[in-house]
């Protein structure tokens, strides 16, 4: 049998060469362990338990990954085999920029088609920066840091002689978050223009190993499911083409080691902050590395740069813990807490709050919603929030096929607009306080029906693609938010009535995919305009309290956090499947971004039953707690039990915002799914802990917690007093009664 080799490789049977070409020359020992550390060119940003080391190849110009794990010191040469076979040394090596054409046969984080139509790259290294802090991502999202010392920067720039494109690959590092931040900018320098087919904004490849790889799956009232399963050789990724991050797929994976679980093992987690279509792609290659890659979606972008012009991707965190799952979760947690979210509100306690959706849905007129926010201020909610239905008149709103795009109040339901009512409704004083209630105001600013004012006179201000039908859902179209005009337009209509009534709180909906475009590019800038809205408006509006909604939690992603600092997880409100919506959610998000109310029985969903007690304690594990019910539909027992669950809300909600979360048992491994929220300083936390299904004639296991003081003492519900070790290596135990059944145990150092 004939071997058909490279011919200017030869056949070297069962070679292996040492020290090859392509090893790093061994770095001498970094001066620092924190932050970036340059060795002529070798780089490492470090944190305090993580670090992330790569280097040029002195041959070719590549950027070479040597190591992201672990915190280490230096970097110990890697043996590559001696090229053989159709890879080149280039398919064989771990890359950091990897692109196609050339000899790397794995999925690229590149792809450009050059002025004269091909589509091989060649970035060589020219030259790097080390920046202090951390810059802004020009029109994107972007983590921060707040103080000296929260994060720094290198910047590495690359450039293909051949085409005269630069890539600017910046990567941060916040050293006590052990997060790597990276996002990368291409500049065409040459003459002609050049179209951006693909670009990741992070790519690594891990070591030869054994991986598995978990993400968020979901559809509509079912977000957020966690699946886990085996890396394989070849390419396994997802994504989104829905315009938008989707229920279908989160930007979010995690890569573990077959072993690791929620509390042990190695972890690695990566989240693209960007709201739009995006691509995760994972490979297992003829080498064994495992290649992981986080970025714009290829089919939703084909980006045209004409000379001069750039393209900034968005940025992607990646994070690394020893910890396992839940390790790399408060990692995000923190993160995201405190060095993503802008609005003033993200570490704040939220109001309860009571929205008027599943309990009225369209059917009302002013003195019912009046009626409605009344009987939330005798309860003792805080916060009354006026959904779908009030605007519109040509069109009215009054069922879900009209008038989308006419924000302004309906003359019929609201004869004297709506300031009249938030006056009313803001003059109502929520019971056992002296709190005025707050009033929230309801839009789907992006969308628009062809019943509508708008439609009528600007048809072209619909994505649309030439003559093709325009697709709908849900009666309604997509407003071209990449037209400045259309941008212009809804920062006017949400200003006017922001500015001209005491709206404390916007739900901020959005029902539908982007079906056709003019072009693909048209979907990240798309996300461009709409990240220019939203800064505009939470800058000019800085006291309202934004959340996002997307036919519940079909927009749940980093990007979005930004600017709102919290989202409604998912139209399903039902107990039993929020469990496992909030815990896999929480994965990636902290638990003060998710909004979690409770409804009446059987659920409007699922039809499912569920006692108010366990009904609310699902949801007090949510940030932003409510109710989305008409109170009279409540029974007397339940109704007399809700100033109850609000004064527990209040007192535990301070610790939801700014806690970290540790899940002690998950839903789908135990019939007790119990999660515990610590205070940042340990010194107060609550625990939840669910029985699902009844057990008769067997004991309730004992739950340990975890992330205790193993020296310290901390009394439990205010009576009894064990020390951190007790608690973890022994644990407590409680008798539920039947189905559905639920504790909220308070813990607080002694
Ligand atoms: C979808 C949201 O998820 C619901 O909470 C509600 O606001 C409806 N839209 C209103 O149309």
């Amino acid at each position: 049998m004939t071997s058909r080799l490279p011919s200017n490789k030869g056949l070297v049977s069962g070679l292996i060469a040492l020290a090859s070409l392509l090893a790093t020359p061994t770095a001498a020992q970094d001066a620092s362990t924190g932050g970036v550390v340059v060795n002529g060119t070798n780089f490492a940003l470090n944190g305090d338990h993580v670090s992330y080391r790569f280097h040029v190849d002195e041959e070719t110009g590549d950027l070479i990954n040597d190591h992201f794990g672990g915190l280490v010191t230096e970097t110990v040469p890697m043996l590559t085999p001696k090229s053989q076979g159709w890879v080149e040394d280039i398919g064989r090596v771990k890359r950091e920029f990897p692109d196609l054409g050339r000899g790397d046969f794995r999925v690229p984080a590149v792809r450009i088609q050059q002025t004269a139509g091909y589509t091989v790259s060649d970035f060589r290294y020219r030259s790097h920066d080390v920046v202090k802090g951390k810059p802004a991502l020009p029109g994107l999202p972007a983590t921060f840091g707040r103080e000296d010392g929260d994060v720094s920067t290198l910047v590495v720039h690359m450039y293909d002689n051949y085409s005269s494109v630069a890539a600017d690959l910046t990567y941060s590092v916040f050293p006590k978050l052990d997060a790597i931040v990276r996002s990368v900018n291409i500049t065409n320098e040459g003459k002609g223009n050049i179209t951006i087919e693909r670009l990741a904004s992070f790519s690594v490849d891990l070591p030869y190993g054994d991986y598995d790889m978990i993400e968020l799956k979901g559809d509509w009232a079912r977000e957020g499911m966690k699946v886990r399963r085996k890396v394989d050789y070849g390419t396994q990724g997802f994504g989104s083409t829905t315009g938008y991050s989707s229920h279908l797929h989160n930007p979010f994976l995690s890569l573990v080691a077959p072993d690791t679980t929620e509390s042990r093992g190695e972890a690695w987690g990566f989240s693209l902050i960007y709201t739009g279509s995006f691509a995760v792609d994972v490979e297992k290659g003829s080498q064994g590395f495992t290649r992981a890659m986080l970025g714009l979606n290829p089919y939703h972008l084909s980006w045209n740069l004409g000379p001069g012009e750039s393209l900034t991707s968005p940025e992607c965190v990646a994070t690394y813990s020893e910890k396992g799952i839940g390790g790399v979760s408060r990692l995000f947690h923190r993160l995201f807490r405190n060095h993503l979210m802008k609005s003033k509100f993200a570490v704040e306690p939220r109001p309860v709050l009571l929205n008027s959706w599943e309990g009225l849905f369209f059917d009302y007129n002013e003195s019912r919603i009046y009626n409605l926010a009344q009987e939330s201020a005798e309860l003792g909610v805080k916060l009354f929030v006026l959904d779908d239905g009030w605007f519109g008149n040509e069109y009215p709103r009054v069922i879900d096929n009209a008038g989308l795009g006419d924000w302004q109040a309906n003359k019929d339901r609201f004869p004297n607009g709506l300031g009249p009512l938030v006056d009313q409704v803001t003059a109502l004083t929520a019971a056992n306080s002296s709190d005025k209630l707050q009033f929230g105001l309801w839009f789907e600013p992006e969308m628009v029906n062809p019943n509508s004012t708008l439609y009528k006179t600007h048809p072209d201000w619909a994505l649309h693609a030439g003559d093709y039908p325009r697709t709908l859902t849900r009666s309604e179209l997509v407003l071209n938010v990449a037209l400045p005009e259309v941008q212009d337009f809804i920062i006017a209509s949400l200003s006017d009535i922001l500015g001209n009534a005491s709206v404390s709180y916007v739900k901020w909906d959005n029902n539908r995919a982007i079906h056709e475009m003019p072009r693909d590019g048209t979907a990240h800038a798309y996300m461009l305009g709409l990240y220019r809205v939203f800064e505009t408006l939470m800058t000019r509006f800085p006291d309202v309290l934004f959340e996002g909604c997307a036919s519940g939690g079909g927009r749940f992603d980093p990007g979005i956090l930004q600017y709102f600092p919290q989202v409604w997880t998912s139209d399903d409100t039902d107990a039993l499947q929020r469990i496992y919506t909030q815990f896999g959610t929480s994965l990636l998000y902290p638990p003060s971004s998710m909004g979690a109310h409770v409804s009446v029985v059987p659920n409007q969903q699922t039809g499912r039953t569920i006692p108010l007690q366990f009904r609310a304690h699902i949801a007090l594990m949510g940030g932003s707690f409510g109710f989305e019910l008409d109170p009279a539909e409540l029974s007397d027992a339940d109704r007399a039990q809700i100033p109850g669950i609000i004064k527990l809300a209040e007192e535990i909600n301070p610790i939801i915002v700014k806690g970290d979360l540790w899940r002690l048992n998950l839903p789908e491994d135990s019939n007790w799914p119990a999660a515990l929220y610590l205070s940042e300083d340990g010194s107060k936390g609550v625990l939840f802990y669910f029985q699902v299904r009844s057990t008769y004639n067997q004991p309730t296991p004992y739950l340990r917690l975890q992330g205790l003081d193993p020296a310290a003492r901390y009394t439990v519900n205010g009576t009894d007093t064990y020390s951190g070790a007790t608690l973890m290596r022994m644990g407590l135990q409680y008798r539920f009664q039947g189905e559905y059944d639920s504790k909220v145990v308070l813990i607080e150092k002694a």
